[in-house]
């Protein structure tokens, strides 16, 4: 078997290559979904269990907030779990691999909801009832998963922070969401690397104003920690007293909220993406069956982390509530080398994959043999997201696994695909470079940013914005902040009230869109959203700081960079190479520590001032556009070009 897929001569053939075939059945399934959406979402909603049936599929009298399947009861788990496990107890749930400590486990459909009732009779010991939150700082272990799915069990809200942030950034996090318990692990591992994570949550507590009444700890033995007394609490001992402990589903309003996830935005403070439960269980339960093709009794594979919105939506949720195993694995794509990723394929007989733009521009600098050095032919379909998927990568890997490559537009706020193709309705083939077509529920609109008027004629750039209401699944509000999620997503257009997503974008003649870049201050780094302003605010709080931006720069492996440019209280500081060289170290550990490695920008530079308007408003486009060797346009307004021109010079030289 492995012989005939070990040198393929030459490539198979592309299935990008062919035009685009859409024929009228996503079309008509589309316009019923926007012409009719009682009914169609009425049909959708019976792909989940509901307790109580709804009494209204969607309230919208109260725009931009909107609830749906109103008045029904259902719940997370039982959809993801018990259902399944009542029907096919030993079917595998949960496959975890972990190439950074070398194991595996196959968790069935019983065993998990096992370790999940065992999860919430541990929260439900500590007084976490419904509503209360529990905030998840995890490495990429099954546990990570039990404790999602025992919150949804008992109706808590979970809140996940990236194990990438550091204790500033968790700090800020524990603020919001104020949690009464907090979950977390000895431990993360990145490149045979162990990565302590107490040390960081511990530093997170004091900093924060809010105290957790307790800490559950998973201990991996990978990093010995210090047992805060009568605040941690020991999971191994817990589990193996309430192993076997029955806990029953809450059964809970369809608009009750099933979690928080803190993505960043325009300013320096975090936004709590809040999602509700009825809406969201239907929303995924669609796009596994109408998007992603997913179908019980197989394996889904996506590579993300639970941390970002696609680990909620396509690690743990999604999958599971079509009656899938999914995989979950911690690891990189190149260890120990770049066939992993594939001999899990081909040993879990997985059919669909979720991965990133990023990392495949990781393999591609890899032997390419090692892509189909193992039988890939359960694979229908890889998903890449998060980020502009750009033509080499995606024709790069469509011919490498001789599958179709689909690319998916979507945000943390949406929670499941915007534009993309349906592959449960029908395989059209896609465009390279455009991630597709709106997908059900949402009506998509074009506008230009400044009179709001809608772009009608194909190939016009404009802002991306979705009419009111949002498709179920998709954020209700801010946490706790109504206002800020009607003043940041519902105000921006001028004289319309329609959702913005920030990016831009164009539609060919085909109805393909194409998208843009953002139009605010979030960059994009190897498909991780980060927040230029935190950035800056973390830099701005070293002592020889006076004033920094720091903007998103193209990057041909990670998409975007941060870069920083600061200027210095005393500039003589950095005279020296020498100096600045310490400097910027200094700057670099300071953002790896607070916020994480993740947000380290890739240099910090020194400048004597920086752009701005004659009011006061920093140029981040015009240095961004000056650091990628682009004409920063119209700078009629720059209060002194001299500060551009030295960003100029400094840039000079790079690619
Ligand atoms: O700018 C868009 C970009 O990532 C943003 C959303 O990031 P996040 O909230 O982390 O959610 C990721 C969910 C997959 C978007 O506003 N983005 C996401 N997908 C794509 C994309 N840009 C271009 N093409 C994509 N497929």
């Amino acid at each position: 078997m492995r012989a005939k897929f070990a040198r393929r001569v030459a490539p198979p053939p592309n299935p990008n290559d062919k035009e685009m075939t859409m024929t009228s059945r996503y079309v008509d399934f589309y316009r019923r979904s926007i012409d009719d959406p009682d009914s169609f979402w009425t049909e959708q909603a019976r792909l989940i269990d509901w307790e109580r049936p709804f009494d209204q599929v969607c309230d919208a009298s109260h725009p931009p907030f909107a609830r749906w399947f109103v008045g029904g009861r259902t719940n997370l788990c039982h959809n993801a779990v018990d259902r399944h496990a009542a029907r096919r107890p030993a079917d595998p749930a949960l496959i975890w691999a972990s190439s950074e400590v070398g194991q595996e486990r196959v968790i069935s459909f019983a065993e998990l909801q096992a370790e999940v009732e065992a999860m919430a009779a541990m929260l439900r010991e500590q007084g976490v009832g419904v509503g209360d939150r529990v905030l998840i700082y995890m490495p990429m272990i099954p546990e990570a998963a039990f404790a999602m799915l025992a919150c949804a069990r008992i109706g808590a809200i979970h809140s996940v922070v990236f194990g990438g942030f550091a204790s500033h950034a968790l700090a800020n996090r524990i603020d919001d969401a104020e949690p009464v318990l907090i979950v977390s692990a000895d431990a993360g591992s990145r490149n045979g690397k162990v990565v302590p994570y107490k040390p960081l949550l511990d530093e997170a507590i004091r900093l924060a104003a809010h105290r957790p009444a307790a800490v559950l700890m998973v201990d991996r033995g990978l990093s010995p920690f210090e047992r805060v007394e009568g605040r941690d609490l020991d999971y191994a001992a817990l589990r193996a007293r309430l192993l076997g402990t029955r806990v029953a589903c809450e059964w809970l309003p369809s608009d009750a909220i099933s979690y928080t996830l803190y993505t960043s935005g325009t300013t320096g403070r975090p936004k709590g993406v809040q999602r509700d439960v009825g809406g969201y269980a239907v929303a995924l339960a669609a796009s596994m069956a109408h998007i992603y093709d997913g179908r019980a009794g197989e394996t889904f594979f996506s590579t993300s982390d639970i941390g970002w919105v696609v680990g909620h939506s396509y690690i743990v949720y999604g999958p599971l509530i079509a009656g899938m195993a999914t995989l979950m694995y911690e690891g990189t794509p190149v260890s120990p080398d770049a066939a992993v990723w594939w001999k899990l394929v081909e040993r879990h007989r997985v059919t669909v994959m979720f991965s990133a733009p990023t990392a495949v521009r990781v393999l591609k600098k890899q032997d390419p043999a090692c892509l189909t050095r193992h039988d890939l032919s359960s694979l229908r379909a890889l998903f890449l997201a998060g980020e502009p998927l750009d033509e080499p990568t995606a024709r790069w890997i469509a011919d490498a696994i001789g599958k179709p490559v689909i690319d998916n537009y979507w945000q943390t706020e949406t929670g499941w695909p915007i534009l993309t193709l349906a592959r449960g309705i029908e395989p059209a083939e896609p465009k390279f470079g455009s991630p597709g077509v709106p997908m059900f529920g949402y009506r998509v609109r074009l506008l230009d940013e400044r009179t709001g008027e809608p772009l009608d004629e194909p190939r016009r750039k404009g802002l991306l914005a979705i009419e009111f209401p949002l498709p179920p699944g998709c954020m209700q509000t801010v946490w706790r902040d109504d206002e800020r999620f009607v003043r940041t997503y519902w105000s921006s257009v001028p004289g319309r009230q329609v959702y913005s997503t920030f990016d831009w974008a164009l539609r060919d003649e085909d109805g393909y869109y194409f998208i843009l870049g953002r139009s605010d201050d979030v960059i994009n780094v190897a498909g991780h959203r980060l927040g230029t302003r935190e950035i800056e605010e973390c830099v701005a709080g070293h002592p020889a700081v006076a004033e920094v931006a720091v903007v998103g720069v193209a990057d041909a492996l990670k998409g975007q960079v941060a870069m920083a440019f600061a200027v210095l209280k005393d500039p003589a500081r950095a005279a020296a190479p020498e100096d600045a060289l310490a400097l910027e170290g200094e700057i670099l550990r300071r953002v790896d520590q607070q916020l994480g490695a993740v947000a380290r920008p890739s240099r910090v530079r020194f400048v004597g001032l920086l752009p701005k308007t004659r009011s006061g408003k920093l140029l981040r486009r015009a240095i961004q556009a000056v650091c990628e060797h682009r004409d920063p346009g119209d700078l009629i307004t720059l209060d002194d070009p001299a500060a551009l021109q030295q960003i100029h010079d400094l840039m000079k030289g790079t690619s």
